[in-house]
């Protein structure tokens, strides 16, 4: 499909959903609070099980905070700006059912993609981050037993945007009207 056709509201969703990409090397500066801030605001316009919003988002930005929690993070790359810690409140998933739980962990992936492209419209590199120690994590932050923390998005101005790994074509997955 030729972009150029779309109504601009298309195009400009588009690109920036094909345009993100995982950032791995930050430069050294800040990101604005109001920022990092409106970042999380983007998460939780995110769809939502019920609604149950079982979500809670820990915000890193402090430097030696953010040393420690690499430290049980092999997946985390270089030195990000800040870190979001995407928990979810087994509490409130409970609230759920028999499916809240899965649902919950559904919440955090609309979420989370909310939150890296709004990132990525700032300017924000991000990357997320599933390979860390998670009870170490807790005791670090001091996060309470019902709160499980889910996924890190590491956040930073990008040294470079690297070229996008492949992604599969429609017509290879795509099964219409049946498999
Ligand atoms: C649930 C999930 C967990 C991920 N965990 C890591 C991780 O621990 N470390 C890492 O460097 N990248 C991680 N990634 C990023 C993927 O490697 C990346 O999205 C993929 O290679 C495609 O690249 P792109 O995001 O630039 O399109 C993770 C992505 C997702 C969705």
């Amino acid at each position: 499909m030729n972009l150029e056709e779309l109504p601009d509201k298309a195009r400009i969703v588009f690109e920036t959903i094909r345009g993100r990409r995982s950032i791995r090397e930050y430069i050294d500066r800040e990101i604005p609070l109001e920022y990092l801030k409106l970042i999380i605001e983007a998460g939780l316009w995110a769809p939502s099980a019920s609604n149950l919003q079982p979500r809670e988002f820990i915000l890193i930005k402090d430097k030696d905070l953010l040393r420690a929690v690499k430290l049980v993070s092999p997946g985390l790359s270089d030195n990000p700006a800040a870190i979001i810690v995407l928990c979810i409140d087994h509490e409130k998933a409970s609230k759920g059912g028999r499916m809240g739980e899965t649902m919950a962990l559904l919440d955090i992936a609309t979420s989370l993609q909310n939150m890296m492209l709004m990132a990525y419209a700032l300017g924000i590199g991000s990357c997320p981050i599933a390979s860390f120690d998670k009870l170490a994590l807790k005791t670090i932050l001091d996060i309470p037993e019902h709160i499980e923390p889910v996924l890190l998005l590491s956040l930073g101005y990008p040294k470079r945007w690297p070229q996008p790994p492949p992604r599969k074509n429609v017509d290879e997955v795509l099964h219409v009207d049946g498999w």
